[in-house]
């Protein structure tokens, strides 16, 4: 069972702190901002605006900060909603609903969200419709049925090099089956190994731009999808950008090489031991030269 610690990040919004993986859940600089602007701008939600159903699948709920900004949204239109989460551990949501700065965060509807998860793992308000799926998400991605394809992927797992078997290649290979054909997966991660993964599954990558108080970072995340982005919804809000040359160049680097996974069930050390042998091996050039080539070029 993981230990977590709890803590209030700079925008105010409640945090937790993983003993088992030596990681926080979210930026100290606000677990609420960093969902809003790393899954809810790059949603671009009004592209939907006409859609009748959404189906949206959250990989690693965790407090429920990204499907609660989504939902805060959504629950104010007409649009019918089928949400699947998968997440290994339910104590981060029981946590937070114990918190009052939790509660202050989010309006009754995703509250009640929040609760029925919590109690039953199963939402129904008579319209929209919900459940959680409670365990490695790995095994529990089955539970729900293929043809079900979805039209927002948030994908929030740990850093890939402390829970690489939810960014292994075979499992984002398994999500883009599931990614409807205009659908978006979303991620925080920028690494050159998740990146390649996508392109290698088909997917077309989006850099999310950092917000103005993130202006140092290259990226602050990764949207990918089928489809090309029609280039009015990459200048809108300027949320989403084409990877830039430094970005591309990163793909070629001995960083691209993936997580592999082949029977779903690796344990993080052998998957990590796997990946290292094969960059030892590999003929790509080094990260390290991408990297001061980069820096020099700032
Ligand atoms: C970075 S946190 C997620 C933060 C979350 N999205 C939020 O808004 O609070 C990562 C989460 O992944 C979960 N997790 C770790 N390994 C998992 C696995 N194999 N399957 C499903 N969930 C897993 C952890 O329990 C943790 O809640």
């Amino acid at each position: 069972m993981d230990v977590l610690k709890k803590h209030t990040t700079k925008d105010g919004s409640l945090s937790l702190y993983s003993l088992s993986y030596e990681e926080g859940f979210h930026d100290k600089n606000g677990a609420l901002r960093e969902s809003i602007n790393k899954y809810l701008l790059p949603a671009q939600l009004e592209q939907f605006s006409n859609t009748e159903k959404i189906v949206v699948l959250d990989v690693c709920l965790g407090l429920g900060y990204n499907t609660g900004c989504i939902l805060e949204e959504l629950l104010q239109s007409n649009i019918k909603i089928e949400w699947h989460g998968l997440e290994i551990d339910q104590s981060p949501l029981n946590l937070a609903l114990n918190e009052k700065i939790f509660h202050k965060i989010w309006s009754p509807k995703v509250l009640h969200f929040f609760n029925c998860l919590n109690k039953s793992g199963k939402w129904n308000d008579g319209f929209n419709e919900g459940t959680i799926h409670w365990g490695d998400a790995r095994q529990k991605i089955y539970e729900i049925h293929d043809s079900l394809k979805f039209d927002l992927i948030l994908l929030d797992p740990f850093s890939p090099q402390k829970c690489p078997e939810l960014w292994s290649e075979e499992f984002i290979s398994l999500l883009t089956g599931r990614l409807s054909v205009e659908g978006r997966l979303i991620t925080y991660s920028t690494a050159a190994s998740i990146r390649a993964s996508f392109k290698r599954a088909g997917l077309k990558i989006y850099s999310i731009v950092p917000s103005i108080d993130d202006e140092r970072k290259w990226s602050s995340g990764t949207v990918a999808m089928r489809k090309k982005l029609k280039k009015q919804s990459i200048v809108k809000n300027c949320q989403l950008k084409d990877l830039s040359t430094r970005e591309v160049e990163h793909l070629d680097t001995r960083s691209s090489i993936p997580y592999r996974d082949p029977t779903g069930r690796g344990t993080s050390k052998e998957i990590i031991s796997t990946r290292e042998i094969e960059q030892s091996k590999s003929q790509l050039i080094n990260t390290s030269s991408w990297r001061k080539r980069w820096n020099t070029a700032q």
